[in-house]
């Protein structure tokens, strides 16, 4: 039976989460799916990083660092480096496959581009939550993995675990995608129906920041800048576009008022950020994120809370809405399990439609 090589770069709460799965489910996986799944490389900024060709021992991995630190302990204790040594791990590991989670950088990608750009190059496949490459260098690394006869898939950079990316790219082959608009960040869903609740802007944050939803600088979420790289990979994912982030118009909900609130609700109305894309009948794509108050009916209505969802529309099936949730650390490491997974099916040869390779070979990023 088949067995991937994982290597982990960046060991916080997704791959840690992987990696729990993997120590936990492993053998379940393994009767399930068909293949097994090993640890063969850990690279972290705090942790350092460990090569084994013959597997790491997760427990021994999971046991460093973590919730409760790591003490100052590293990898060098166990043989390997208390540096993350990522380039040097990347091209010289032993792994099939490079499991990308280190932070988003919405400036430039970095360093996580530079991470999908040394695996694809030593002709490893990749899965990444990582927004950063996908939206600012997705076209780019797509051809790149095309070259190189390997899979670029980032399930997760979208919707964490929620299947919108390859659920769009698989099930809707024989329908045109006109369009998406989404309620893609859980924060300022969040914030938004406490406002509704009575709250002001500045007592729901507080809120969001105590119970752990938003970060102490809340502005990616409040001002829209996660849900325009959100919006820049599945107008460039789904929609065959080659948008820039500069393409996707930006407003965040900062400016959204009580009162605002109040007029919409006698209205029959709730104010949501919605990120959107459509195609336009010049053969482009318009796409931004902004507030809208939108009709209690809509689809995107009654998505409350941490909640997300995206609402495709066909010209056969008219909208579709998908729904789950948007983030989570063990939702989001069943995004690169689902990627493995894809990565599996298509080094059978049952790749779906739609495949990075012959997306990229069309000039698109990855579509139908
Ligand atoms: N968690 C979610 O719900 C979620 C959902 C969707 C997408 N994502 C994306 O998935 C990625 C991982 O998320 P996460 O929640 O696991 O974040 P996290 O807990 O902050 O973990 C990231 C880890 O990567 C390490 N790291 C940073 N730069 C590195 C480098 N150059 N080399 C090696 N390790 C490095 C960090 O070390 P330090 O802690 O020392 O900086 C940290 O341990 C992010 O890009 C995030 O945006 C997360």
């Amino acid at each position: 039976m088949t067995t991937y090589d994982l290597a982990l770069i960046g060991f916080g709460g997704v791959n840690r989460s992987l990696a729990e799965l993997i120590a936990s489910r492993g053998e379940a996986l393994r009767a399930e799916l068909g293949f097994g799944l090993r640890v063969v490389a850990i690279t972290d900024l705090r942790l350092g990083s460990l090569m084994d060709a013959n597997g790491i021992d997760l427990s021994m991995a999971l046991a460093l660092g973590g919730d409760s630190g790591s003490g100052g302990d590293t990898f060098a204790r166990y043989g390997g480096s208390a540096e993350p040594d990522n380039e040097a791990v990347i091209r010289g590991c032993t792994a099939d496959i490079i499991c990308e989670a280190t932070f988003t950088n919405p400036d430039d990608g970095e360093p996580a581009v530079s991470h999908v750009r040394w695996a694809l190059e030593s002709g490893k496949n990749v899965c990444t939550t990582n927004k950063g490459p996908v939206a600012l260098r997705g076209r780019e690394l797509a051809a790149l993995a095309a070259r190189q006869g390997v899979r670029f898939e980032f399930e997760g950079a979208v919707m964490s675990g929620t299947p919108v990316i390859r659920l769009a790219r698989q099930m809707f082959s024989g329908l045109k995608l006109n369009g998406f608009e989404g309620i893609m960040n859980g924060t300022s869903n969040y914030v938004l129906g406490r406002m509704e609740a009575g709250l002001d802007l500045g007592e729901a944050v507080r809120e969001a920041q105590e119970l752990g939803y938003a970060e102490a600088n809340p502005a990616a979420d409040l001002e829209g800048f996660d849900v325009q790289l959100k919006v820049l990979i599945l107008a460039n994912e789904l929609l065959g576009g080659n948008l820039q982030l500069k393409d996707v118009q930006r407003e965040g909900i900062s400016a959204v008022t009580p009162e605002d609130i109040r007029v919409a609700a006698s209205a029959g109305r709730r104010w949501k950020l919605i990120g959107s894309a459509r195609r336009t009948p010049d053969g482009g794509i318009e796409a931004g994120v902004a507030p809208r108050a939108i009709d209690l009916v809509h689809s995107l209505a009654g998505i409350s809370g941490a909640t997300n969802a995206v609402s495709f529309e066909t010209d056969l099936l008219g909208p579709v809405t998908v729904s789950g949730p948007g983030a989570g650390r063990i939702e989001t490491a069943y995004a690169l399990l689902s990627d493995i997974i894809a990565i599996h099916q298509a080094a059978e040869g049952r790749g779906a439609a739609g495949s990075v390779q012959a997306a990229a070979e069309d000039g698109g990023l990855a579509r139908v």
